[in-house]
């Protein structure tokens, strides 16, 4: 239903596949909706197949648009990130009015995030950076969202953002995440979360298909299984749907058909880079970003393969089938749970360095639902929170060590396996790496230390007494303290 002269509680900007089904959402569950696209088509097309699901109020210029809502008016923006939003931000703040809000619903950079908001608040009007996620099902259905921005814009936006987010048991997947940019960190870093996630699923895949020698369709009940118990997620399901599923053409398993090169649209670099620039070990993270560039090095690989780079002495799997299968899922949730260790001492470190004092317990509760990240796992990861808010690090609650009793030899076997059988499991590696590096009462960084002042004076510091030291290296050897 459309009616011109209706105010409506909520604006949408942008009518691509995210904004449409956004705008549906909102209007599904009672509110009006007005709703804006650059070029008309787009609004007509949504009002022609979906104007009966709701009050749309739709306009074809940004000031009719803008004089459809309802005040203080909140508009959010669902166009491509970049140079497209900072155009509609603008028109928007020329055309609002003190106290309006403009919210960008995109996959925005937080420092973005940050300048926008600056330059918003100076022109009066309120703007908040939300992550949104959950796809195009989601975006229909129940998305988690992450609204950053003033806290006072969150107390007129937030009961309409809680009618169409995803619900787990009462509770709204949405919440008020920070100030300015702290939403879109922490959608950043579910992204993050997201590419380590899909990473390590794809590494036990890799072990099943090319290691156990399974097929996809088997692989894919193996998955089915793997859902129902630690493990269940939204991921891992859509896994065992994938794996299943034969090519419409070809009748060959869709994965084998599938150009092995993995895309991405960025935000899981970001987070790599600003875990680098924080200097939080999100090892986890990192080495999922490399390994999708690593399968899209095309020509590298096949001047790899062509070439004669040697394989070593390859061994053969030499266990029980359904132990190793045990064995890769117990690896699997290990690398999971270091990922996620890894993302929220990220938030952590990213909420001091930028003032924004985020609770972890509010995204372990958002994330639940909604989310491509969503899984039970999380209702985990909140009363690990609940118990201990400053937990130094998530591994480190009693429960996940407990857990972690139960996982830590078969991670080891199966680090050992994939190095045996040649088959590259780099987050499983590398995490593996990263706990033990946790753990160990010496590191090698005292060498390292010793290395730097070799070269270069840098000094260090000593195990037994206060100070910074040097060695006369180039000359007597003497030790001289320097601070
Ligand atoms: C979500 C997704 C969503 C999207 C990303 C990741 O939370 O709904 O994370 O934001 O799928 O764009 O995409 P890439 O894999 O292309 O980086």
């Amino acid at each position: 239903m459309t009616d011109k002269n209706e105010l409506a509680q909520i604006g949408v900007v942008g009518l691509a596949v995210m904004g449409s089904n956004l705008a549906r959402n909102f209007a599904r569950n009672g509110n009006t909706v007005a709703v804006y696209n650059r070029s008309p088509e787009k609004t007509h097309a949504l009002i022609e197949a979906h104007g009966e699901e709701g009050n749309f109020v739709p306009s074809e210029t940004i000031e009719d648009f803008v004089a459809s809502l309802e005040r203080p008016r909140k508009a959010i923006i669902m166009v491509k990130a970049g140079k497209a939003t900072d155009a509609v931000i603008d028109q928007l703040a020329e055309a609002m009015d003190e106290g309006d809000v403009i919210i960008d619903g995109g996959n925005a950079l937080f420092t973005d995030t940050i300048r926008r908001e600056k330059d918003v608040a100076a022109r009066g009007k309120h703007f908040v950076g939300a992550g949104i996620s959950g796809g195009e099902e989601g975006a229909l259905n129940g998305p988690a969202i992450m609204p950053g921005g003033p806290k006072e814009s969150w107390e007129t936006l937030g009961p309409i953002l809680e009618s169409i987010a995803a619900n787990v048991d009462g509770t709204p997947c949405v919440t008020h995440i920070g100030p300015d940019g702290a939403g879109h960190f922490v959608k950043m870093v579910h992204n993050g979360i997201e590419y380590a996630d899909m990473q390590v699923i794809g590494e036990a895949y890799q072990l099943l298909r090319y290691g156990a020698g399974m097929e996809p369709a088997e692989i894919a009940e193996v998955f089915r299984e793997w859902n129902s118990g630690d493990l269940d997620s939204y991921l891992i399901e859509i896994t065992a749907e994938v794996l299943a599923q034969k090519d419409p053409e070809t009748g060959a398993p869709l994965v084998d058909v599938i150009v092995d090169a993995a895309g991405q649209k960025g935000t899981g670099r970001w987070t790599a880079i600003n875990g680098l620039e924080l200097g939080v070990p999100i090892t986890g993270i990192a080495e999922s970003v490399f390994a999708r560039a690593l399968s899209s090095s095309t020509a590298q690989r096949s001047a790899a393969q062509e070439g004669q780079l040697p394989a070593g002495t390859i061994q053969e799997l030499d266990v029980d089938k359904a132990e190793f299968i045990e064995d890769v899922r117990r690896a699997l949730y290990a690398a999971k749970l270091i990922a996620y260790s890894q993302g929220f001492d990220e938030i952590k470190a990213g909420s001091e360095e930028f003032g924004w004092d985020v609770d972890p317990r509010d995204l372990a509760t958002i994330w639940r639902g909604g989310c491509i990240i969503r899984a039970k796992f999380l209702d985990r990861i909140r009363a690990a929170y609940d118990n201990n808010a400053d937990l130094p690090a998530l591994i480190l609650d009693p429960y996940f060590e407990g857990e972690l009793e139960d996982l830590i030899d078969p991670w080891r076997r199966v680090v050992v396996a994939a190095t045996q059988l040649g088959l590259p499991a780099p987050v499983f590696a590398s995490s593996l790496s990263y706990y033990d590096s946790l753990r160990a009462e010496r590191l090698p960084a005292a060498l390292i230390q010793g290395q730097r002042d070799f070269f270069g004076a840098h000094t260090f510091k000593r195990t037994d007494k206060p100070g910074t030291f040097h060695i006369e290296w180039s000359g007597n050897r003497s030790l001289t303290q320097t601070d």
